[in-house]
């Protein structure tokens, strides 16, 4: 079994150590200050009480869980006795890149150092470092705690045993991972997101349909099939002849912009952020707020509750 260390207890660096101790993995948490910890610390006493109240874990089991959570204010003693790290620090290419070149110095050779980058180059991140082989990306997609997928991106000098060992490891935290064998931007996650986004917001532009039509069309049509059939599958089941004649006449209509598009621009100039401060491509009233969030949590979970019954099926 790995000895697990997070670093950063952000947003997604307390939910991460959550995942690793719901599966029984002891694991150190290291943030910057007390205050840092103390935020992750509630963060996660919360996802605990509400995986309770939705019956995935007893009453019990938060304690358990929350005692395999070690919590420190130094990286180095954070990562002393680790053997795969898992960098959760703010997205920025040189703080990555300085703080590798330091990891790789304060850790053994055969330490796994995995960053949760959401687009940055894991080539590029280990720029700096003498043993770049055990540098790999694990792109968990939030929140960390519900979402099943991990991306494991191979960087151009990530060598096979970093890939496996992070595969292992994850699977272990009831994870579902997929290996990305080329270091591309955007992974492929979120270059099939921002294609769907992308075409979006092209027809809302073109006067096609409103947001709220937009989104309904894929919500109750594409999106009832994809938890189940991916591209893949949705075209083997629908027919690859029919997917085929549709692609030749379809594909050279849709978008091909190469920047973010004219409305998104707009709301960003304007301020316009989306649900964290009430205005987006919707208005976001404190009431539609709360009711989406919580929509978008209990349903995270039934398919969390789904998986678990057919993984042990
Ligand atoms: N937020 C998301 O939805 C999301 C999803 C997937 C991946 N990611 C990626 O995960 C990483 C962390 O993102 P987040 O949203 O948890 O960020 P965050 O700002 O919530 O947390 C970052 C944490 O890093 C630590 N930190 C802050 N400044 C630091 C510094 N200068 N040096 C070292 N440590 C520092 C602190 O513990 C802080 O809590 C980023 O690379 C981000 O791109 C984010």
């Amino acid at each position: 079994m790995e000895k697990l260390t997070v670093l950063g207890a952000g947003l997604m660096g307390h939910s991460i150590a959550l995942t690793a101790a719901w599966a029984k993995i002891e694991v150190v948490l290291q943030g910057i200050d007390q205050e840092d910890l103390d935020r992750a610390d509630k963060g996660i006493l919360s996802k605990l009480s509400i995986l309770h109240a939705n019956g995935l874990i007893t009453q019990e089991d938060v304690g358990i869980i929350r005692d395999r959570i070690h919590f420190s204010v130094s990286v180095e003693s954070a990562v002393e006795h680790a053997t795969f790290v898992i960098e959760a620090i703010p997205e920025n290419l040189q703080l990555k890149q300085d703080y590798y070149k330091n990891l790789d110095r304060l850790c053994g050779k055969d330490v796994v150092l995995a960053s949760n980058t959401s687009g940055l180059s894991p080539t590029a991140i280990a720029r700096d470092m003498d043993h770049p082989n055990r540098m790999v990306v694990t792109h968990f997609w939030n929140p960390a705690h519900l979402m099943p997928l991990v991306e494991v991106v191979r960087g151009e000098r990530t060598d096979d045993g970093t890939i496996a060992r992070s595969m292992e490891l994850l699977r272990q935290m009831n994870k579902k991972p997929i290996e990305v064998k080329k270091d591309i931007p955007g992974f492929v996650g979120n270059r099939l997101q921002y294609a769907l986004f992308r075409e979006a917001q092209h027809i809302l532009e073109e006067g096609v349909a409103t947001e709220e039509d937009i989104d309904q069309a894929v919500v109750y049509s594409i999106g009832r099939r994809l938890p189940i059939t991916g591209p893949f599958m949705t075209a083997d089941m629908g027919g690859l002849e029919v997917f085929d004649s549709i692609s030749n006449y379809l594909f050279e209509d849709l978008s091909k912009e190469e920047k973010s598009l004219r409305t998104m621009r707009k709301h960003v100039d304007n301020g316009h952020y989306g649900q964290k401060n009430g205005q987006g491509f919707y208005k976001w009233t404190p009431e539609l707020s709360e009711r989406m969030s919580q929509l978008r949590e209990k349903e995270l979970i039934r398919y969390l509750i789904e998986d678990r019954k057919s993984d042990s099926d």
